[in-house]
C-alpha cells in the first residue's frame, strides 16, 4: 500500500504532467498554500474578472452612465450564447439571469402548464434542498402530488432532476433518462448546477428541452453570479412563464398596457439584470470555453481517480462512484466525525473542504484550479485527523 509520502510524491508527478496546470495562473490566488477543495460551491476568481468588473465600473457605469444600457440590455442572451456550447445547446436557447432557484420555479411552472391533464411532479427525495422546496411549494399551491423517485412516470407531468448528485457526485445518464421520461409523456427540468463547466453536457443530443444551472461553481462566475435557463428552440414560444416582468416583454420600451411575451429566450427574463455579476459570470464562462470543456472533463476524471486511489491507500470510505462515466467532479469521503473534521482540516491543515449531512466530507475538484497535490494533502489530512 502506498504511504502518505508516496501519495504526495505521486501527486507532484501528476501536477507536473497536467496539461491544464497553466490555467491556475489565470486565477487570482491569494494563498498558494491553501488546498482549496470547495470550487464546486464557489469557484476561484479569474484575474480577468477583476479587471473586467473594474472596467465596467469605471468606463461603462461611471463613464457611460445610462447610455451603457444600449449594450447591456441583451447581455443575458449574449452571455447565454457563450455558455450554450458548454452545455450542448445552440445560440438563442440559453439566457444567463436570476438564480437557479428562481429559474427552477419558472421552468417547473411553465412545464406544468404544458401538461395540464397531469398532476404529479417527480423528484429524488435526496436532491438539493432548493429543488425539493420549490417542487413542494408549487405542489402545495396547485394541489399537485410530489412523487419521490422516478420508477413510475406514466402519470407524471414534470420530472425535476439533477444531472450530478450534489453529495455523491453520481452522474445520471441524461440521454436515457430524458428519453424514458418523454416516452412516458413527462417533461424534464434538468438541474445542471454540478455539471456546467465540468462535464460536457449534450442537451440537444439528449433531446433535453428544459434545464437550469448555476455559474458560480465550476464556471467560476463569482459569489451569487446569475444562473442560466435553457429552453430548446422549438419550445420557447410555447412556454407560458409565470413572471411577467418587463424584460420579457416584446418591445420593452414601448411601455404598453399589456404583457406580450417575447418570442425568443428573452421571454425567460424578469427584471433588470445585475451587470456587475453578469459580467463576472461572462469572464468565468470565457475562461472555461478557452480551456476547453473536453480537457476539463479529462482532468476531472484523473483527479477523481487519484482521489479514489488516495482514499483506498489511506483506508477512507467513499460513496463516490468508481466508474469514471458515473462520477462527477467531487469526491465524498464518508466519515462518522465529518462535521468536526471539516473545520479542523481548515484550521490545522489549510485544507478547505465542506461538510454535507449526514457524514460527508466533500472534496470538490475544480479542474482549472485544483492541483493533485491539494487532493493528496486533503485525504492524508483526513486520515491523520481520524487516526
Ligand atoms: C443542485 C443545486 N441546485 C441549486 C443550487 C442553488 O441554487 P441558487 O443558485 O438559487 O442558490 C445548488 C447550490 O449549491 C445546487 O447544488
Amino acid at each position: 500500500m502506498p504511504t502518505a509520502d508516496d501519495l504526495l510524491n505521486a501527486a507532484a508527478d501528476h501536477d507536473a504532467r497536467d496539461p491544464l496546470r497553466g490555467w491556475r495562473d489565470e486565477f487570482y490566488v491569494v494563498d498558494p498554500d491553501l488546498a482549496y477543495l470547495d470550487g464546486n460551491s464557489l469557484g476561484m476568481p479569474p484575474k480577468r474578472t477583476l479587471e473586467r468588473v473594474d472596467r465596467l465600473m469605471r468606463d461603462e457605469w461611471a463613464g457611460g452612465l445610462i447610455r451603457s444600457w444600449d449594450h447591456w440590455l441583451d447581455m443575458p442572451q449574449r452571455v447565454g450564447d457563450q455558455l450554450a456550447p458548454l452545455i450542448g445547446a445552440d445560440a438563442g436557447e440559453v439566457a444567463v439571469h436570476d438564480s437557479t432557484t428562481i429559474n427552477l420555479y419558472q421552468l417547473i411552472r411553465a412545464a406544468l402548464r404544458l401538461r395540464p391533464e397531469r398532476s404529479v411532479v417527480a423528484i429524488d427525495p435526496g436532491d438539493f434542498p432548493t429543488d425539493r422546496y420549490i417542487v413542494d411549494s408549487i405542489a402545495a399551491a396547485d394541489g399537485l402530488t410530489v412523487r419521490a423517485g422516478f420508477d413510475r412516470l406514466d402519470d407524471v407531468a414534470v420530472v425535476v432532476r439533477s444531472m450530478i448528485d450534489y453529495r455523491t457526485a453520481e452522474i445520471t445518464d441524461i440521454v436515457a433518462e430524458t428519453a424514458r421520461a418523454h416516452a412516458a409523456g413527462a417533461l424534464v427540468v434538468w438541474d445542471l448546477s454540478h455539471a456546467a463547466g465540468l462535464h460536457p453536457v449534450g442537451l440537444h443530443d439528449a433531446g433535453a428541452q428544459l434545464a437550469v444551472g448555476c455559474t458560480y461553481k465550476f464556471l467560476n462566475g463569482g459569489p451569487g453570479a446569475p444562473a442560466f435557463t435553457y429552453v430548446a428552440a422549438d419550445l420557447i414560444s410555447q412556454l407560458d412563464e409565470p413572471f411577467h416582468g418587463w424584460f420579457a416583454q416584446t418591445d420593452q420600451f414601448a411601455m404598453g398596457p399589456n404583457f406580450l411575451p417575447r418570442e425568443d429566450i428573452g421571454r425567460m427574463l424578469a427584471g433588470t439584470p445585475g451587470m456587475l455579476s453578469l459580467v463576472a459570470a461572462q469572464c468565468g464562462i470565457e475562461v472555461t470555453s478557452e480551456a476547453g470543456i473536453e480537457a476539463i472533463r479529462a482532468k476531472s476524471i484523473e483527479l477523481g481517480r487519484f482521489a479514489l486511489e488516495c482514499c483506498d491507500a489511506l483506508g477512507l470510505d467513499t460513496s463516490t462512484p468508481r466508474d469514471d462515466a458515473r462520477r462527477g467532479g467531487h469526491l465524498c469521503v464518508n466519515h462518522p466525525d465529518a462535521r468536526e473534521l471539516v473545520p479542523r482540516l481548515n484550521a490545522e491543515h489549510k485544507v478547505l473542504a465542506d461538510f454535507r449531512e449526514p457524514d460527508v466530507i466533500r472534496l470538490g475538484c475544480s479542474p482549472l484550479t485544483t492541483r493533485f497535490t491539494d487532493v493528496a494533502r486533503a485525504t492524508v489530512a483526513v486520515a491523520e485527523l481520524s487516526s
